[in-house]
C-alpha cells in the first residue's frame, strides 16, 4: 500500500530537478499526479514515464487566468485535490547592485507570484472538497542570505512568510488544509547548472556549495521528494506551518 493512496496531487515545475522527482515519488506511492509547467515537451515526457496516472497540462505559474484554467481541468477531471506542490521556481544571480530591476522583478514572478496564485487556488478547491496538504517548496537561501543571490534570497524569504501566514489562515478557518514549506539545500538540478553556468569558475563555485554544506555533499533530488511526499502524506497530519529544511545542515 503506498503513503499517498488515492490521493489527487499537483506539482508545477515538474518537467524537471526537484519537480519531477516529487512526481514520480508521489506517482510511486500511489497518488495521481498532475503534472504542470512551461516546458511543454518534458513536461509531457515526463508524464508520460509515469505512465497511468499520470497527467500534463502546459501552465505558466506567473499567470492568474491560466491558474484559473488549470484548477478547473483538475477539478473537472479528478474532483477534488489533495495536494499541491507549488514548486517551480528561478534562480537569478546578482547583487543589490549588479540586479537590474527586470531581474528582481521576474525573480519574484516566478518565484513569489506563483506561490500566492498557486495557494488561492488550491485554497479553493480543497476547502470544499474535504482539505488537502500544501507545499511551497521555498529554499535555504530564504533563511540564510548571500552577497550575491540578493532577489532569491528576498523571494524565498517571502515564500516562508506567506506559507506561515496561510498556514494560520486555514488553521483558524479549520479548512482541513495544511501548508508547510520545504526548504532545500543546494541540490544539483538543472537550476544548479544555469547558476553554475552565470559564473566565471564554476568548478570553484560547486566546490564552495559543498563545502557551505556542514555534512560535506550537496543533495540529490530523492532527499528532497522524500519529505515532500512526507508532508503530503497523512502521516504528517499535524504538521503545519513549519519550514522543513533538508540541506546538510546549510544554514547552521
Ligand atoms: N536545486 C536546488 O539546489 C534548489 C535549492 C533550493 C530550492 N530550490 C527550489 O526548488 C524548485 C525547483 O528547482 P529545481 O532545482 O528543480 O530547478 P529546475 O530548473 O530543474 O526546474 C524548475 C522547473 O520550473 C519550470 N518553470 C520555470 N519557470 C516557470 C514558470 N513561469 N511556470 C511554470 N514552470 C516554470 C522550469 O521549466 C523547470 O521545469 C525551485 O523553486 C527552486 O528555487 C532548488
Amino acid at each position: 500500500m503506498g503513503r499517498v493512496d488515492g490521493k489527487i496531487a499537483m506539482v508545477t515545475g515538474a518537467a524537471s530537478g526537484l519537480g519531477k522527482a516529487i512526481a514520480e515519488r508521489l506517482a510511486g506511492e500511489g497518488a495521481t499526479v498532475v503534472l504542470t509547467d512551461i516546458d511543454e515537451k518534458a513536461g509531457a515526457d515526463v508524464a508520460a514515464a509515469i505512465g497511468a496516472g499520470a497527467t500534463f497540462l502546459a501552465h505558466d505559474v506567473t499567470s492568474g487566468p491560466r491558474w484559473d484554467e488549470v484548477m478547473a481541468a483538475v477539478e473537472r477531471d479528478h474532483g477534488r485535490l489533495d495536494v499541491m506542490v507549488n514548486n517551480a521556481g528561478i534562480t537569478l544571480m546578482g547583487s543589490i547592485e549588479d540586479l537590474n530591476y527586470d531581474q528582481w522583478r521576474k525573480t519574484f514572478d516566478v518565484d513569489v507570484d506563483s506561490v500566492f496564485w498557486g495557494c488561492r487556488a488550491a485554497i479553493g478547491l480543497m476547502k470544499r472538497t474535504g482539505g488537502g496538504s500544501i507545499v511551497n517548496m521555498a529554499s535555504g537561501a530564504g533563511i540564510k542570505s548571500s552577497p550575491g543571490l540578493c532577489a532569491y534570497n528576498a523571494a524565498k524569504a517571502a515564500v516562508i512568510a506567506a506559507t506561515k501566514s496561510i498556514a494560520l489562515h486555514c488553521g483558524e478557518k479549520r479548512y482541513g488544509i495544511r501548508c508547510n514549506a520545504v526548504a532545500p539545500g543546494a541540490v544539483r538540478t538543472p537550476i544548479i547548472d544555469k547558476v553554475l553556468a552565470q559564473v566565471a569558475d564554476p568548478d570553484a563555485m560547486l566546490k564552495g556549495f559543498e563545502a557551505s554544506h556542514p555534512i560535506g555533499f550537496i543533495g540529490q533530488p530523492s532527499d528532497i521528494a522524500s519529505i515532500v511526499l512526507y508532508l503530503a502524506s497523512d502521516e504528517a497530519r499535524f504538521a503545519t506551518g513549519a519550514v522543513f529544511s533538508v540541506d546538510g545542515g546549510m544554514i547552521l
